[in-house]
Parts: structure tokens; sequence; C-alpha cells
């Protein structure tokens, strides 16, 4: 049955995927062998080591006991802590692979490259007491930031003797990022620098054909998660997986409908956009699992305009807060410097929200608005075909420089 729901969910609030529970079947008689050289089922390490890099890997834990992965490109220079988006992972910073993806690049200049895992994905499930699942994910990102973050800031600190770290954060990566800075300022003096690519803080403005439908109804639908047992959405599934690389690998004849679940999630109106020879492999491994209370969190934000706190409803705000609304993040107190990039034709981290933060943060180093003509949107900071020009070669040579 909660197969069925959220199957049911993902066709229907993000139109996620056509695989229904018909199709399913179908999609197990694909052949897996089609893939068999490619990097389609690889993780991170094997991702990592296939190309001939070493990597190492570590599990932290949180201070409120939730185990956190890390992976890591080990070298000689200074550290660099990669942050992926919402119901993502660290592959995203590895798919395009050695020619573009800049965990590569970065090893390559020497770097040491750490690749973070937020709480709830694929690689950092596990608590260390034994959590009934609905209190295993009562999280959203501002546990991401004021729990995984830090804790995993200070073992990267400590594992390589260094006293600050780069941080290069992708959309739910800035907002964490805000969040940890904003709730314990102590760490913005441990951030060398931070490169915030498509940040996001509130969603207001941002442009989707359902998020009017969602947040109206985000009580009610937040009610009936809760009751039908549904806490993560997005979750890494083999089957989606194997249907991703399929619908999305090169040539393929159904093509379509890999491009139009990118065009209505992410906006990509031209698949192309995306690294077309790579297409299978990056869709394959997303998404990698989500709380549905880190959806709610956002959705709360298209609503208020606000970067705030979870708002679990006056009542229990008193409570959990001590005050009827939800106490904001003062991104004032964002202090570590930073440089920001936003695209014109991103609808979800939109120009005019990005003005916004910056002109709330106190020492921004750069701010790098690529005009709306070159159709760059949301998913191509990471895995698009001009990443390496646009976004990865500009911060390497920012970094050699700084
Ligand atoms: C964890 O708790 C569940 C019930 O909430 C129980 O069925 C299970 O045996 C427990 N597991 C361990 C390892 O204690
Ligand atoms: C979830 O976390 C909030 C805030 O810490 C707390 O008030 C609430 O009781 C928790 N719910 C569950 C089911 O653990
Ligand atoms: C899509 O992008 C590709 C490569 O960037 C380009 O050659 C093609 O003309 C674009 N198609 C449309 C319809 O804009
Ligand atoms: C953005 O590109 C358009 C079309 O190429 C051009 O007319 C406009 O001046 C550009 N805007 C900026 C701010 O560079």
């Amino acid at each position: 049955m909660k197969f069925v729901y959220s199957n049911f969910l993902r066709c229907t609030i993000f139109l996620y995927c056509f695989c229904d529970v018909q199709s399913t079947n179908k999609l197990k008689s694909l052949n897996y062998d089609q893939f068999s050289d490619s990097d389609v089922f690889l993780n991170s390490f094997q991702l990592i080591t296939k190309y001939g890099y070493m990597s190492k890997k570590y599990s932290v834990v949180t201070e409120d006991g939730y185990s956190v992965k890390l992976f890591r490109i080990p070298s000689s220079g200074p550290p660099v802590l990669l942050v992926h988006g919402i119901g993502d992972s660290s592959d995203s910073w590895l798919v395009l692979g050695p020619s573009d993806s800049i965990a590569y690049l970065l090893s390559n200049l020497k770097y040491d490259v750490w690749l973070y895992n937020a709480r709830g994905n694929k690689y950092s499930k596990g608590h260390k007491r034994n959590l009934s699942q609905k209190q295993y994910w009562n999280f959203s990102y501002e546990e991401m930031g004021s729990q995984d973050l830090p804790t995993v800031v200070d073992f990267i600190l400590a594992e390589t003797f260094y006293s600050k770290l780069t941080y290069i954060g992708f959309s739910q990566g800035t907002t964490i990022f805000f969040v940890m800075c904003s709730l314990k300022p102590d760490y913005n003096a441990k951030i060398h620098n931070a490169f915030l690519l498509a940040p996001i803080a509130t969603i207001n403005n941002i442009k989707h054909p359902f998020i009017d439908l969602f947040t109206k109804n985000i009580n009610a639908i937040s009610k009936f998660l809760d009751d039908i047992g549904i806490y993560d959405i997005f979750s890494d599934n083999q089957l989606i997986n194997l249907y991703h690389a399929h619908v999305c690998r090169d040539k393929a004849s159904k093509k379509i409908l890999c491009e139009i679940e990118n065009l209505i999630n992410f906006g990509l109106k031209n698949i192309s956009n995306l690294n077309t020879n790579k297409l299978s492999a990056i869709t394959s491994h997303i998404p990698a699992g989500v709380s549905t209370k880190t959806f709610i969190h956002y959705f709360q934000s298209y609503t208020t305009g606000q970067f705030a706190r979870f708002d679990y409803g006056s009542e229990r705000n008193q409570l959990v807060y001590a005050s009827i609304e939800p106490p904001k993040f003062d991104l004032s107190l964002v202090s570590a410097p930073v440089s920001l990039f936003v695209s014109g034709a991103d609808s979800f981290s939109t120009v005019h929200n990005v003005d916004r933060i910056v002109r709330a943060l106190p020492n921004v180093v750069k701010y790098v608005v690529l005009n709306e003509s070159l159709d760059f949107t949301h998913l191509e900071f990471v895995y698009g075909a001009r990443v390496r020009t646009l976004i990865n070669y500009p911060i390497i040579n920012d970094l050699s420089s700084s």
C-alpha cells in the first residue's frame, strides 16, 4: 500500500516519473546489462576509484545521533567540502566524470575533496538509537544545517589539521550553509570561502506549475502523508534508477519521457543543455531520498516569504521556540566570505530572491548573474553541458587566486 501511495505521489505531485505501478513490471524486464560498462549503477566510492583516484569513506555521528556519510578524494592541499542539492547525493559532483565534474577537477589541482551526504539520503541512513520511522524522518534542511554541517566541518578540520575549509554548495546545499552560519555563527570563522550555486533561502518567487496547488493545501497534504506513514520521498529505488537510465540514454526512443520529466521537475526546456552522453548516469543517480518535512519546510517559505525555522503551528511553536511564530534565520550573521552564482533562467533560485539574499549578507565577495539568454537552468549548475566553463573553471580560478 505504501508503495502505491508513494508512487501515486511521485506521479501526481511532482510527476516524478511515469513509472507507476503498471509500468513496474515492464521495467523489471528491461535489460540491466545494456548499462553494464557504464557509470549508471556505480556509487560515489566506485565513481571515484573507477577513474583512478583514491577514495575514502567516513561515517560521522551528529550531536542528535544521526549517522552521516562522507566520501573523500584525499590530497595534500587544502580541504574543499561539496554539498549537494535536495533529494540528491555526493554522486552529483561525480557523474559527469573527470573531464567535467568539479570533484575530479579540484582533486587534479591537489585540493583535498570531501563530499557530504545529507541525513536520510541513500548513503546517510542510520541513527545511534533505534528510532521509529516517524521519529527518524523528523528533520528538514534546518537539522542538516544546524546538526550535520557543523559536525562535518569539525570532523574535516580535525582530520586535515586545517583551521578553515572551502565550501561549495548547490541549491539546498546553500540553504543549509545559511542555516549553519546563522544559527551557529562560530562556524563562519571555519569557512575560508564559500561558493554558493543557485542559492536558496526562501522559494517565494519560484515558478513551478503546481506550486500554488501544493502550498494552498500544504497542511492537508502533510497530515495525509503523516496519516499513511510516508515520511520520506524520492528515495533511492533501483527500478526508478533503471527507468531513468533507460528513457534518458542517448538515442532512446522514449526520450520524450525523460524530457517531460525534467521540464516539469526542474524547468529544463532543452535536455541537450545537460551533458547528453552522461544523461543516463546523471538521471539514474537522482533521486537519492529526502524527508517530506524538508519539502514542507520549503513550501512554508513559499507561503510566508520568510526564511525561518520550521512552523509547527502557533500552539506547538510556543513549546518548541517559546514564540508563536518560528524564529527567522538571520542572514546578517552569515559573515563568512561568499561568492554567489545565479542564473536568470533558473526558476527555483531566482535573481529576484538572490538579490535579496545578497543585500542581507555582510560579506559578499562576488555575485555572478548568468544572463537569462544563456538558458542556464537549475540543474545545469551541477549537471550542465556548460558547467565546466560557466561554473567550475570560474570557481577554480577564484580558489587559486585566494
Ligand atoms: C527497534 O525497534 C523496533 C520497534 O520499534 C523493534 O521491532 C526492533 O526489534 C528494534 N531493533 C533493535 C535492533 O533493537
Ligand atoms: C519532531 O521534532 C519536533 C521539534 O524538535 C518535536 O516537537 C516533535 O515532538 C518531534 N516529533 C516526533 C514524532 O518525534
Ligand atoms: C538545445 O541545445 C542544444 C545544445 O546546446 C542546441 O544545439 C539546440 O539548438 C537547442 N534546441 C533548442 C530547441 O533550443
Ligand atoms: C543579456 O542578453 C541579452 C540578449 O543577448 C542582451 O540583450 C542583454 O543586454 C544581456 N543583459 C546583460 C545584463 O548583459
